[in-house]
């Protein structure tokens, strides 16, 4: 990434004042990118499993994984597919490959498993530059493929590209590509525009401060507050700036903008702060990588927009999921996770309040029990519950099955409680049932009865995925049903029945 030295000298210092913030839109969200150069790689299951329990919604893959597309479906994760760099020029120059790669890895799967939108080799442009000139070539094919099977308007086609090449971007008014780009460029903002698509823009301010010989602050690169003598005014257009992400979001509005291309959304497709890195590289630590992480997202989600474009969400995806730890390079290539391959966070991200749980500390084991001395008959509606309509698989506690000891409604319930609860990623609610259930700490497991405990976790990850259980009985029928644990039995045993007929 190039040194932005003419940073400064653009330059205004100006009081510091908030932005009107609105509320959060349902529209923009916060994703993360998993990469997979990891020495132990979890099984899909499990990252997905971590994904649910961290309340993750939206994720970015780099390739097309089938092991990893299989363990999202139904799960109502929406996913970002990719064309690795490596399968590029084949694709680009086959309308049939092109066709292949999407029936084996997007038709195959969809819907099952929410694919939106698929992004076509990445920083190709600065990564692969001998594909520059295909590049836009397979995007069509890729798109054209998507219109045969008439999931154009469901899944997106763009291609991931490195803030380097936008060129001065600071101030963000004067931003453009980098003009030796612009026989690719123009075509390809062309593409995205008439497919109402979307530019996917990779922003590291981590780089940016790193490169800028200290003409970046630090409070600037990680959203801090500014003190009022500290922000960032663009002298052309008075915009204010308080920090980096957002300057170089605009510069991508504004180059665009110099080629006539004016109505083309941004969504992040790579951000984050590396949490450690060796000598030369003290700015990676774990708190500048939380504070980072913890401001874009709260940024993001309060869909307060850019300067130039206050309001209009710039949904981003945070690298990444897991630290990588074979990746090549400087120490801080392999320190960009939210969390290790056990699935504990790396650090805490600051966002009590917030409503989330990303990167909360799921290792850390609460479990969920029916409260002593709660009234049987509650217990036993909500145990019928959770069992049918809250989808918990509860075949352990039928007779003979681990669970089924104590045969009482206060350990049933418990076990059933404890499993809705880590299905339902822990949310705020889910541990209550009509008041019959409380957190806890300690682990309800007895005997060969284990509860589950923290999810994403190497063998000991709770299978999460709705049973083929089901029921018809609504919540008020389910009451009727009294302290009677064999009607549980003989629905359990219908539903497991009627489930083996038609699987
Ligand atoms: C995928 O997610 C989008 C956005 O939430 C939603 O509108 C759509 O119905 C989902 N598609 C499938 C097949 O689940
Ligand atoms: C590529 O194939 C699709 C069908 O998959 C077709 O509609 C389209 O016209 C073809 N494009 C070219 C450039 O051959
Ligand atoms: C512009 O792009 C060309 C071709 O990729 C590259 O050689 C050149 O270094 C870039 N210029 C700048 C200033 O980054
Ligand atoms: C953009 O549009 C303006 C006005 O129509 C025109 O003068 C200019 O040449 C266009 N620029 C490009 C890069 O197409
Ligand atoms: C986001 O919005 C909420 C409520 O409007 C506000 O309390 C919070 O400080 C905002 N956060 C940021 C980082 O702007
Ligand atoms: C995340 O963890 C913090 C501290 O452990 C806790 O206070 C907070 O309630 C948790 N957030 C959620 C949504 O569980
Ligand atoms: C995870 O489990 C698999 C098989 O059970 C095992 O091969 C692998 O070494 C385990 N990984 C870790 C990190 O414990
Ligand atoms: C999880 O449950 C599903 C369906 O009940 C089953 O197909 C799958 O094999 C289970 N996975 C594991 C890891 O036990
Ligand atoms: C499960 O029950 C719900 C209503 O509770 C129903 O909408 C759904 O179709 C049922 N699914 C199956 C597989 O029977």
């Amino acid at each position: 990434m190039e040194s932005r030295l003419g940073f400064c000298v653009s330059f205004l210092l100006l009081i510091f004042s908030l932005l009107s913030l609105q509320a959060p839109a349902e529209d923009v969200f916060v994703g993360v990118n998993i990469g997979t150069d990891l020495s132990v790689m979890p099984h899909p299951t499990q990252v997905v499993a971590l994904l649910k329990a961290q309340q993750i919604r939206h994720v970015r893959l780099y390739d097309a994984d089938g092991g990893m597309l299989m363990a999202l479906a139904n799960t109502g994760i929406q996913v970002m597919v990719a064309v690795p760099n490596e399968q590029l020029l084949g694709i680009g120059q086959s309308n049939s490959t092109a066709a292949n790669w999407v029936n084996h890895n997007v038709i195959a799967h969809y819907p099952a498993t929410n694919i939106t939108a698929i992004s076509v080799g990445s920083e190709v442009l600065t990564e692969l530059p001998n594909a520059a000139k295909i590049l836009v070539n397979a995007m069509k094919y890729i798109h054209s493929a998507l219109v045969a099977s008439n999931l154009d308007h469901q899944i997106k086609v763009s291609t991931p590209l490195s803030s380097s090449i936008i060129l001065d971007s600071f101030p963000p008014s004067q931003a453009f590509f980098n003009a030796s780009l612009d026989s690719v460029i123009v075509p390809l903002l062309g593409f995205l525009q008439s497919t109402n698509s979307f530019l996917m823009f990779n922003v590291y301010p981590y780089y940016d401060y790193m490169q800028s010989d200290g003409f970046i602050l630090l409070d600037y690169a990680l959203l801090k507050p500014l003190p009022s003598n500290k922000e960032a005014v663009d002298s052309n257009t008075l915009l204010r700036y308080t920090n980096v992400f957002d300057a170089l979001v605009d510069a991508a509005y504004f180059a665009m903008a110099s080629l006539n291309f004016t109505n083309i959304p941004i969504v992040v497709s790579e951000t984050g702060w590396p949490s450690k890195g060796g000598a030369n590289e003290p700015d990676a630590t774990l708190d500048n990588a939380n504070t980072y992480n913890s401001n874009l997202i709260r940024h993001v989600l309060n869909k307060t927009g850019t300067p130039k474009h206050p309001g209009v969400a710039v949904s981003t995806y945070i690298y990444e999921l897991y630290n990588e730890d074979m990746k090549p390079g400087p120490i801080s290539e392999k320190n960009w996770g939210l969390f290790d391959a056990n699935g504990k966070p790396i650090y805490i991200l600051r966002l009590t309040g917030s409503g989330l749980v990303l990167a909360n500390d799921t290792m850390n084991p609460t479990y969920c029990a029916a409260k002593e001395g709660a009234d049987p008959k509650m217990l036993q509606a909500a145990l019928d519950w959770a069992c049918g309509p809250g989808r918990v698989d509860c075949s352990a506690l039928l007779q003979g099955q681990p669970c089924y000891e104590p045969d009482n409604v206060m350990a049933h319930a418990t076990y059933a409680f404890n499993a809705y609860y880590h299905q339902m990623g822990k949310a705020s609610g889910s541990c209550d049932f009509n008041g019959v259930a409380a957190v806890t700490t300690s682990n309800p497991s007895h005997g060969s009865c284990s509860f589950s405990e923290s999810v994403g976790r190497n063998g000991t990850m709770a299978n999460i995925t709705a049973p083929s259980m089901n029921s018809t009985k609504s919540d008020s029928s389910a009451s009727a049903f009294g302290y009677n644990m064999l009607s549980c039995a003989v629905m359990m045993f219908g539903a497991l029945l009627w489930g083996s007929i038609w699987l």
